[in-house]
């Protein structure tokens, strides 16, 4: 049976645990430049509906040094679900492919791809969710403190696809989460749900960004206006007032907190250079990371 990794919770907590140590071990294999090809004869369909750099160079760099071939399919190649129908393109490049990328507009059409493809599908980005990322995030986390036990995390800004992974996190592994956001901009009301009915962590939503970060041993932002709402920006900076994460929003925190982004991030507009640039900011870490533990996520879903 062929596995796909849609959402953080398709993992148990073991298999999480699993990973992070699998991420560990090839990113040491790589920064070694050891010979280390599992994946010799095989390749990778990337499909992009949207734009990217992090996701894109992650997975085929990646992909390579395991000893694969990735192959970039831009958002005008295949215009999923409108040149083809989705169910059909996830059948052919199944014939042709090992294994399929897709970031795309449509939850349900990463959904239906993996539906009905007979290999592994990655997720890597809707409009819903973003697992790869945040799993890559976790692991930062991780490296950086060294363990994950007593952990505040206060993502401040616009309750999107970051935020509903990190609450699908939140049903995997115990932390502190707290979505600091404007009345109107809260994440997937379900998702909430769920992970307040796990009972694993503890989960909430302020609108009191000053007061919802005391504490924190991690601030996490990302853009008021993702892929697809960019028409929206102007009116978001209106609606986002007092969100930005800047040094003193950091210094609200009251302690040694980290700075998190996943990545591209609008200097000026969620958070300001000075705290992008500051000791605090693990930004770096996080994007390395994607690859790294991508590469532990494709293993596993192998079997290698
Ligand atoms: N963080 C992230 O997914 O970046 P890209 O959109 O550049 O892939
Ligand atoms: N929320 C952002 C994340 C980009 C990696 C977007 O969807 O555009």
């Amino acid at each position: 049976m062929k596995r796909d990794f849609l959402h953080i919770t398709d993992f148990t907590s073991a298999e999480i645990h699993e990973i992070f140590a699998k991420a560990t071990e090839v990113k040491k294999r790589f920064r070694n430049k050891e010979n280390f090809k599992p994946f010799i004869d095989h390749t990778m369909a990337m499909i992009f509906a949207k734009p990217s750099a992090r996701t894109r160079i992650s997975f085929e760099t990646g992909f390579f040094r395991m000893g694969g071939h990735a192959l970039y399919l831009s958002p005008t190649d295949i215009s999923i679900g409108k040149r083809e129908a989705v169910k059909d393109i996830a059948r052919v490049i199944a014939r042709y492919n090992d294994i399929i990328m897709a970031r795309l507009f449509s939850h349900d059409h990463v959904l239906e791809l993996a539906r009905y493809s007979s290999v592994p599908v990655i997720n890597g980005l809707t409009d819903y969710n973003h697992p790869c990322q945040i799993m890559a995030d976790m692991f930062t986390i991780l490296e950086h403190r060294g363990n994950l036990n007593d952990l505040k995390i206060v993502y401040v800004g616009d309750g999107n696809n970051i935020v509903n992974s990190w609450l699908r996190l939140a049903q995997r592994l115990p932390l502190q989460f707290v979505c600091a956001c404007p009345e109107d901009y809260l994440p997937d009301e379900t998702t909430f749900q769920d992970a307040r009915k796990a009972g694993l962590s503890d989960v909430s939503i302020s609108h009191e960004p000053k007061t919802a970060v005391k504490g924190a041993d991690i601030v996490y932002t990302d853009v008021w206006a993702s892929m697809g709402q960019k028409d929206e920006a102007d009116k978001r900076k209106e609606q986002f007032k007092g969100f930005q994460v800047d040094d003193a929003m950091m210094a609200a925190t009251g302690k040694e907190s980290l700075f998190m982004h996943c990545l591209p991030v609008e200097r000026g507009v969620e958070t300001v250079d000075s705290v992008v640039e500051s000791k605090a900011s693990i930004v770096f870490d996080e994007a390395e990371n994607r690859m790294h533990v991508q590469n532990a996520i494709i293993l596993k879903l192998f079997n290698k």
